[in-house]
């Protein structure tokens, strides 16, 4: 049966370890594999995308296979084809289908009726191949990943419920500081000095992700707090780093202070996108009986 990529649950802990020292791996020989020789990936869009769109797109091309780009509009799904119909079309004639859309149970419904892996590329509540490469990037600060503190401040979104996924399995301790009417219903958040107090790295995200801007300034008022500034990066350890998943708005949930100064590992977060999905496409790629 194929493999999927939805939440990162899909995957046990020795698979993550596994997944993050083969991308650190392909990073360093970018071309060393063909995994996708012949093969042919989906790359549905329906909301846009700077760093997944071209990592993935690269990253298809650099394993050998050829991508296909489908942007919002071009799919019959736009115009009310059921995923279920586009998942038995789409499995006879690629080898694997990455999605980015708004509801998650689009995802999850591709996926029930596909034969090929289905990697989520972002859905409203989850984007798991962020926080690949998120892993990625601590490990490759910090020599390892177990023992590790993260602070996550800001909006319990997308972003912060795949970290919780990921860094449970990974060992890295998290804790997330929300505004009470912004949080994450499976984890409590915690008082943000608490948080950052002793974090290797702190990791914040946009105030208003796509699909909210209709309560925006709302958000944007209660959010005001938990900016990622000098200010609170000087309250975790000497060492630690900040992280965003980018785009950034500079002055809003981060300081440019912080985005561009020296312990930002912002942009070698968004390089490592690309490495880690590589990682992720061998690994779903061999889970098809034949090729
Ligand atoms: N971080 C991220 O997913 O960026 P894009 O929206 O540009 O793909
Ligand atoms: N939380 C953001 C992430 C963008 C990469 C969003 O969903 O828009």
């Amino acid at each position: 049966m194929a493999r999927h990529f939805l939440t990162g649950e899909e995957l046990t802990t020795g698979e993550l370890q596994g997944l993050i020292e083969r991308a650190i791996e392909l990073k360093e020989d970018r071309l060393r594999s063909r995994a996708l020789e012949g093969l042919s990936v989906a790359l549905v869009f329906d909301k846009p995308s700077t760093r997944t769109r071209v990592s993935f797109e690269t990253g298809v091309f650099e394993l050998g296979g050829r991508a296909l780009v489908l942007r919002e509009g071009e799919l019959q799904l736009s115009r009310g084809e059921s995923p279920r119909d586009t998942a038995l079309v789409l499995s006879r004639m690629v080898h694997a289908i990455a999605i980015r859309t708004g509801p998650h149970e689009t995802v999850e419904e591709l996926a029930d009726y596909s034969d090929i892996p289905v990697i989520n590329m972002l859905t409203r509540d989850h984007h798991p191949c962020q926080a690949l490469a998120d892993l990625v990037t601590l490990r490759e600060r910090f020599g390892r990943l177990e023992g590790l503190k993260l602070a996550y401040v800001g909006d319990g979104n997308n972003v912060a419920r795949s970290l919780l996924i990921a860094s449970r399995l990974a060992g890295v301790e998290l804790a997330i500081a929300t505004p009470p009417e912004l949080g994450l219903p499976e984890l409590a958040s915690i008082p943000l000095d608490e948080a950052v107090r002793g974090a290797h790295a702190i990791y914040t995200d946009v105030w208003v992700s796509m699909g909210d801007e209709e309560d925006a300034e709302g958000k944007r008022e209660l959010l005001a707090p938990y900016r990622l500034d000098e200010d609170l990066l000087s309250k975790a350890r000497d060492d630690a780093i900040a992280l965003h998943c980018l785009p950034a708005h500079p002055g809003e949930e981060i300081s440019e202070g912080v985005l561009y100064g020296e312990r930002s590992a912002v942009w070698d977060q968004a390089e490592n996108r690309l490495h880690a999905q590589k990682a992720l496409l061998e690994l779903l790629i061999s889970s098809l009986p034949e090729r």
